[in-house]
């Protein structure tokens, strides 16, 4: 399983690359907002920091002027992948940016049934938003089970990227399930090394290794 980090913070961004556990990064208009800097150079920062896919999110409404921001943020670097909202028109700029080669990110996925049309219009990725759905007491993870068994059935290449992780436990199921990326934010993956039996063994060690009064260094 890849992962992304979900956030346009560049300074967790960059921590989590040195560990190896950023495969890209997804922003949204939303994240942008939290970073209160300008789209253009964060993105270029961001794309700076990590060689994998780095999604940059459409802000127009119709295909034409998305097809033409997409454009746009995809001139940031080679591996910009240019994210349209799962609409009608997100789906005719799937079509129109992914046959010009660019990688497309559908976003904002709540059913099977539009993950169907977005691999039908050629989407390198398809955001099913897990935390969404369980908000309002719908089932995210079946959703990414529903999608992973239709897309395997049909040989669909595109990749089911599990967004809006809001826990640990949405990692590891999408992962048991066989979603290919999980896109979390930071403190997801930082809370994904921690266990209670970890902190509890660590310190009877630490005790029982004092009692010795030997060093190491
Ligand atoms: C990622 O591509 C999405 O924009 C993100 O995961 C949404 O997460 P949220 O529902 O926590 O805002």
């Amino acid at each position: 399983m890849k992962f992304f980090v979900d956030t346009a913070d560049v300074d967790a961004i960059r921590e989590l690359a040195d560990l190896g556990m950023a495969d890209g990064v997804t922003t949204n208009p939303s994240l942008i907002m939290k970073s209160g800097r300008d789209i253009l150079e964060v993105t270029r920062e961001i794309c700076g920091i990590v060689d994998g896919p780095v999604s940059a999110e459409v802000v127009a409404t119709e295909a034409p002027a998305m097809i033409e921001e997409g454009k746009k943020l995809a001139k940031i670097a080679p591996n910009i992948a240019i994210k349209v909202p799962l609409t009608w028109d997100g789906l005719k700029a799937c079509k129109a940016l992914s046959g010009e080669g660019h990688m497309v990110n559908v976003t904002l996925c709540f059913s099977a049934a539009q993950a169907i049309l977005a691999a039908k219009a050629g989407a390198s990725f398809v955001s099913p938003f897990l935390g969404r759905l369980d908000d309002i007491n719908l089932d995210g993870l079946q959703l990414i089970a529903d999608i992973r068994a239709i897309y395997d059935n049909y040989g669909f290449k595109t990749e089911i990227l599990a967004a809006s992780i809001r826990s640990v436990n949405h990692v590891t199921e999408a992962a048991k399930i066989g979603a290919d990326v999980a896109t979390c934010p930071p403190q997801v993956l930082k809370a994904m090394a921690a266990h209670p039996l970890t902190d509890k063994g660590l310190a009877t060690f630490m005790a029982d290794w004092e009692k010795t009064g030997q060093k190491i260094l």
